[in-house]
């Protein structure tokens, strides 16, 4: 059943350039429009819309973090990404105008749940991004889009994180198609690219035996620290949540801009940092600013550890190891610099010798508050 893998999560690791593809599939018609047939809105619907709140508890809420970047981008609508139990118990000021759309794998997760429950009773329109089939989430919702990551045994989410990444960019862009976009993102352009990365994640996939090295002399760690900006700041939560989980590490994502502000006060000789590294191409000169940032690390005797694109050779001469990713657009770039976050995790918690699908005091599906 672990199909010739040690651990689910080992099997879910490796399924995640079809959870991606699965996710894609079957979304566009003969033209390359996309159909959404469950979205429970009609288009002017849609188009009414003013403002979208995502709802979502843990690695469903770094996923909801990643579509804020790409749907503010491509479809111009402001979005608030929210965990569900602090929603829940707010005075939210939303209305029939606002979609909430709500992320989960389960579709069981009670605080998830409440916060559907809690938006509609206030007027918005929901829509869920979820991977179970007839769940209780979907059920309440307006609308859903199901992700086809297939069914995730180990408790850590790997491959659902994927498939929520993947579905919500193509709500956005399905926003786009409805209501027109701002920028010159094209959605048949952005679907092309989307279909190129399953093959990119295997690529990340076949290079880990350097990683997996370094993981495994690394289960002494006491504390090591992620840094990302703009989508590579929710990499970063999303690999310290992995590492907390599996490897009961203590583990902090930072964004990398806020590091002047306290955290580099943590830097000292020795102290390992993953730094995701936005692709050179990306708006803002946010490359150049996380490759300074890697350099006043390096300059306090930090270790290191530098998740850059292929072809990135700024970041070699302040790099104690350089793990590479291939070239992809700046937003969709999450989907692959998780990975090698991901193997990490695993091989230290196996390195430990703990137990990787059940990792202590925690479930599959949290029903309860
Ligand atoms: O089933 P859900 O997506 O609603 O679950 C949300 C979180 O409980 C879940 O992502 C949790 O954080 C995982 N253990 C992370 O690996």
């Amino acid at each position: 059943e672990k199909g010739g893998y040690d651990t689910f999560m080992e099997k879910e690791i490796h399924e995640q350039p079809h959870a991606v593809a699965d996710t894609l599939l079957g979304r566009t018609n003969e033209n390359g429009d996309l159909v959404l047939d469950e979205m429970g809105m009609s288009e002017e619907e849609l188009r009414a819309i003013d403002k979208m709140v995502i709802v979502a508890c843990g690695t469903a809420a770094y996923a909801g973090m990643v579509a804020k970047y790409a749907i503010e981008r491509w479809a111009r609508i402001p979005v608030e990404v929210e965990l569900a139990h602090e929603f829940r118990y707010r005075d939210p000021v939303i209305d029939e105008k606002t979609l909430v759309v709500s992320i989960s794998q389960s579709g069981e997760t009670m605080d998830t749940l409440m916060a559907v429950r809690h938006a509609k009773e206030l007027g918005a329109r929901t829509i869920s991004i979820c991977n179970t089939h007839g769940s209780t989430i979907p059920r309440e919702s307006d609308g859903v889009l199901y992700t086809h990551a297939g069914p995730e045994i180990a408790v850590a989410s790997t491959k659902a994180f994927l498939a929520q990444i993947t579905a919500s960019y193509i709500l956005g862009l399905y926003l786009v198609q409805v209501r027109g976009g701002g920028h010159d993102d094209g959605v048949v352009e952005v679907m092309r690219e989307l279909h190129q990365v399953p093959e990119k994640i295997q690529t990340v996939l076949d290079g880990m035996d350097r990683v997996k090295e370094i993981a495994r002399f690394m289960a002494d760690s006491r504390a090591v620290l992620f840094l990302g900006r703009h989508v590579g700041f929710p990499v970063a939560m999303e690999g310290a949540l992995k590492l907390k989980e599996l490897a009961y590490i203590h583990a902090e994502g930072f964004a990398a801009g806020e590091l002047k502000h306290g955290p580099i006060a943590l830097i000292e000789p020795g102290q390992p940092v993953f730094i995701v590294v936005p692709s050179p191409d990306s708006e803002h000169g946010l490359h150049g600013k996380v490759v300074s940032n890697i350099q006043e690390i390096r300059a306090r005797g930090a270790r290191t550890l530098v998740i850059a694109e292929e072809g990135d050779e700024d970041v070699v001469p302040f790099a104690d190891e350089v793990i590479r990713v291939p070239r992809t657009p700046a937003l969709l770039a999450p989907l692959l610099t998780v990975v090698p976050l991901q193997i990490f995790a695993l091989e230290l918690s196996t390195a430990k010798g703990l137990d990787v699908d059940q990792p202590r005091n925690l479930a599959k599906s949290v029903t309860v508050e």
